[in-house]
């Protein structure tokens, strides 16, 4: 095993921590996957497979996608997170895609390779793959080696595969009173049948997402706002805000059945808006109060110099 920093060590330690931090009420899955993710850095998988797999299950908008760009970027750094969606990958000749079709060609999947030794590659709605794929997804997770039509073998022994898909969703949304374990099982057979059973059986560790209830999109509801005012501070513009921000977007953006995304849509747009229309009209006092009247959102200059966010 190769001998890891001091820093990295207390790096991997704190994983649960940050990802717990960014990933809400998903706690069920955090911790088997930082389990995976720390074999996966110590080196304990074999060498001829890739460091980890997932399949990623569960309605939209919950966190597959964010889970996996977070511990990619806090394990392995900015730009390795290379993402395929499979939708555009329906047909015969989309295997060439990602692995060339004429001699010399070396595919997306190559491409990736030549930019990184170490990374994740994500699949997306990995159901709609045609058959082909699922054959180079078999090497993929059976060896960690595929042979590009240029000839040369790519080695993804160092990568994680992330595979994610929305298969059964409408039973996690509509099953809300059974239990999470019964669901859990039921989107887990359904999974099963709907992919191969063979590419099911290599995939390491099979994730089912529970959707989002009000409580917890409050609180992605907050993280999203600090997240956003980090961003706007970094942009020049020093801002406070208060509770009332909180309920005014919960009301714009909260829907039970499309997860965090319209929140986090209603929150980008709606603060950016209110430093438009700000400029726009004579500019951005700072520091500035952001806050609901008449149910709109308004700047104003801030008199006391807190933040209460
Ligand atoms: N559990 C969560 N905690 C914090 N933020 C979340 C969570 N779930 C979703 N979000 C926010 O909503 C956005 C959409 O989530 P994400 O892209 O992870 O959805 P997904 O589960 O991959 O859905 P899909 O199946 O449609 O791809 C994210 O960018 C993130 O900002
Ligand atoms: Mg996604």
């Amino acid at each position: 095993m190769e001998t890891l920093s001091t820093e990295r060590l207390e790096r991997l330690r704190q994983l649960h921590s940050y990802l717990h931090d960014q990933i809400l009420g998903q706690d069920h899955v955090i911790p088997r996957v930082v389990a995976a993710l720390h074999r996966g850095e110590l080196g304990l998988t074999r060498t001829d497979r890739p460091k980890g797999s997932f399949l990623f299950l569960g309605p939209t908008g919950v966190g597959k996608t964010e889970l996996t760009i977070a511990f990619t970027r806090y394990l392995l750094g900015e730009d390795k997170l290379f993402r395929f969606d499979m939708s555009e990958y329906q047909t015969r000749d989309s295997l060439a895609v990602l692995i060339g079709g004429r001699v010399g060609e070396v595919g997306l999947l190559g491409r990736a390779r030549k930019k990184a030794n170490s990374g994740t590659l994500l699949f997306d709605e990995i159901e709609k793959a045609h058959p082909r794929v699922f054959d180079l997804f078999l090497q993929i997770l059976d060896a960690a080696r595929v042979t590009m039509a240029s000839g040369d073998t790519l080695d993804l022994s160092g990568f994680y595969i992330v595979f994610t898909s929305n298969i059964a969703a409408s039973e996690i949304l509509n099953l809300q009173h059974s239990s999470f374990a019964t669901m859990e099982r039921h989107v887990l057979a359904k999974a099963q049948q709907s992919l191969r059973p063979e590419l099911y059986a290599r995939i390491a560790e099979k994730l089912v997402f529970a959707r989002l209830s009000y409580d917890v999109q409050i609180e992605i509801a907050r993280l999203h706002i600090k997240r956003e005012l980090a961003f706007l501070r970094d942009k020049g513009f020093e801002l406070s805000v208060d509770e009332s921000i909180v309920s005014f977007v919960m009301q714009r953006g909260f829907h039970p059945r499309l997860g965090a995304r319209p929140l986090r849509d209603t929150i980008e747009r709606d603060l950016r808006g209110a430093i438009v229309d700000a400029t726009l009209g004579g500019g951005v006092p700072s520091p500035a109060r952001l806050w609901v009247r008449d149910n709109q959102l308004v700047l104003t200059a801030c008199a006391e110099n807190s933040r209460v966010d």
